[in-house]
């Protein structure tokens, strides 16, 4: 049997408060109970993975990380035990600066502001965002301290907002943001696949030209894929701002493998739902959890829009 390997990259929700209801995000279908995780749970978590070799980390999950009253110290703790570790933080960019975010950026290596679309269509699909409220941030990013926090842009393309992409480009260059990364959206549930998702799946062949010619190198994804390239069972995790570990966040709406606060986390990660997830994956021959993944579901697409 394979076992799991030491976590080296670890998905970590401290809040799951979100001011916005975006309508490609299944928070609305996961989030039941609101809950900022408080600082002396924070640092368990810590105590508990602080033997891990986690080289990468994400700061989010299904909330706005910058809702945290104290994320700049969730940031700075994080560090504290982990100097090594890159960290990654998204944000919606829906609410006024202030020094909680500031003082963040001291310990942030890369931050994505989350754009999808512009003016009407970003309103659409990231409801009740405002773009006056997104431009006011963007004013306040230019004079930010940024310190070595590289900030960049994160859209989530679906065959609505290609229209836009250029507009958001050209924002990108306004704002000094480093980078457009674009995201083919994806389906975070177990049941649901990208074919049940409409304005998700179906581009064109005008639109999957377009985006080929003109935003290859901004995809991000790795395709070809299958499940036995999947590094989530190996070396990934997902916990919730509860403490609920999961096995990827690809798929944030299926029971959890066990609690980081109740169980030791070899147990967890060995334990005899996990084995068997793993062990589809790595034999190809998906379990439930895995069946209907977006990153295999994305692979045809995405081989026809990366240039090789
Ligand atoms: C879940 S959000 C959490 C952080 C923050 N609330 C935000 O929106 O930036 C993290 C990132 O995932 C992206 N995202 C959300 N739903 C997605 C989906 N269905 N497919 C691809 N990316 C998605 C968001 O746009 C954001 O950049
Ligand atoms: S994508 Fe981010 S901002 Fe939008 S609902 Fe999900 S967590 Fe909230
Ligand atoms: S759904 Fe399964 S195959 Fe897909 S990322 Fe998650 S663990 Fe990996």
């Amino acid at each position: 049997m394979i076992m799991h390997q030491p976590i080296s990259y670890a998905y970590l929700e401290t809040t799951n408060y979100c001011n916005l209801s975006c309508t490609f995000c299944n928070r609305d279908e996961v989030v039941k109970k609101l809950k900022h995780m408080s600082l002396m749970d924070w640092e368990l978590v810590l105590e508990k993975l602080k033997n891990q070799p986690i080289k990468e980390a994400k700061l989010m999950g299904l909330g706005e990380p910058f809702l945290h009253p104290k994320f700049s110290t969730i940031c700075k703790m994080f560090k504290d035990y982990f100097p090594k570790a890159f960290l990654i933080v998204a944000t919606n960019c829906q609410y006024k600066m202030n020094d909680n975010f500031k003082d963040s950026l001291k310990y942030i290596d890369l931050l994505y502001l989350s754009i999808d679309g512009y003016k009407e269509s970003y309103e659409k699909f990231r409801p009740p965002s405002k773009w006056s409220k997104l431009i006011n941030f963007l004013e306040e990013i230019k004079s930010v301290e940024r310190h070595n926090c590289r900030i960049t842009c994160n859209y989530v393309v679906n065959t609505e907002n290609i229209i836009d992409i250029s507009k958001i480009e050209q924002l990108c260059d306004d704002y000094k943001l480093e980078e457009l990364r674009l995201n083919i959206a994806q389906d975070w549930s177990e049941d649901k696949s990208l074919s049940n998702t409409d304005h998700i799946s179906g581009y064109s062949l005008e639109q999957i030209e377009y985006l080929k010619e003109n935003y290859s190198k901004n995809i991000k994804g790795k395709a070809p894929w299958t499940w036995s390239d999947c590094f989530w069972v190996k070396t990934g995790i997902y916990m919730t701002v509860e403490g609920n570990l999961k096995v990827c966040a690809l798929n944030t709406d299926t029971v959890s493998i066990g609690n980081i606060f109740k169980d030791p986390i070899d147990k967890i990660l060995n334990s005899k739902r996990m084995n068997e997830i793993r062990e589809g994956c790595t034999k190809n021959i998906p379990s439930k959890h895995c069946e209907n993944c977006s990153y295999k579901e994305l692979s045809p697409i995405l081989e026809k829009l990366i240039k090789q």
